[in-house]
């Protein structure tokens, strides 16, 4: 099934009123280019601003608590960033796992209570360099996924819709250095197979699977057309409306993914 690439911006702790005018400036450039879909994820201040003026990109979080409210000083729950105008949330980002000390188990718990609240999740996944140097990626991954998704029977019906994974080796984020795109095709062939395994054949090919990691204008049009790529997770480059379009614009031929 072709299905409009999916361009999502991660703006992660940047971004005051200030960039209020660079999101209008990727909302109108959006408009132009109906065959991307184009989303960001600033950070929690901003989603209500950005959703009451966007009318194309869609405004998602980039982390909720796993419970639905209660004593948890300083955590922001699915239903409030919901209540704010998200319709997706970010979850699993190495960021979190890492700086925060999120296990699988409590990703998991969060994606229940994003689901339950009626968002959209973009798991992410992604194995360190030194995984990737002993040659165990693919089942480090593999075993990541499985393990922050909830179980099948507490998945929602039209699960393809609501979920979205994104694979980001941690040694490409922000370095400037992407995968390569063999690494990249092998890598989204077996979150593939995973889905397919995890899902069924109605389900599991149709869910959507992101690259992240220092997706740039100048290749992402190589990363669009490695198979199984339906679309990219941007963080640096997602900052600004003129780079994060020219990713955008790089995905406007039509792909399969
Ligand atoms: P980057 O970040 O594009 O700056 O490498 C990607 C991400 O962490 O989602």
């Amino acid at each position: 099934m072709t299905r409009r690439p999916y361009i999502v911006g991660n703006w992660k702790m940047h971004g005051t009123r200030a960039m209020l005018s660079e999101a209008r400036a990727i909302d109108r450039a959006a408009q132009r280019h109906p065959k991307v879909e184009v989303a960001i994820a600033p950070p929690y201040t901003l989603i209500h601003p950005i959703h009451r003026e966007a009318e194309q990109i869609a405004v998602g979080a980039q982390d909720c608590h796993e419970a639905e409210g209660g004593a948890h000083t300083g955590d922001i729950s699915a239903a409030m960033v919901a209540d704010a105008g998200a319709t997706f949330v970010i979850l699993g980002h190495s960021e979190r796992r890492q700086g925060h000390g999120e296990s699988d188990a409590l990703v998991r718990a969060k994606a229940g209570a994003a689901f339950a609240a009626g968002l959209r999740v973009i798991m992410c996944c992604g194995e360190t360099a030194a995984t990737r140097e002993s040659g165990e990626a693919v089942a480090f991954v593999r075993g990541q996924l499985a393990a922050s998704l909830p179980p099948v029977g507490e998945l929602p019906a039209e699960i393809a819709e609501r979920l979205c994974v994104a694979y980001e080796p941690i040694w490409a984020i922000g370095t400037g250095t992407a995968a390569t795109t063999g690494d990249i095709a092998e890598m989204h062939r077996a979150i593939r197979a995973l889905l397919v395994e995890l899902l069924g054949e109605e389900h599991g090919p149709e869910v959507r699977i992101l690259y992240g990691g220092s997706v740039k204008p100048e290749n992402a049009a190589a990363i669009f057309a490695v198979p199984e790529v339906g679309g990219a997770l941007v963080g640096g480059a997602s900052l600004t409306a003129d780079s994060f379009m020219g990713i955008a614009l790089a995905a406007t031929e039509p792909f399969v993914s």
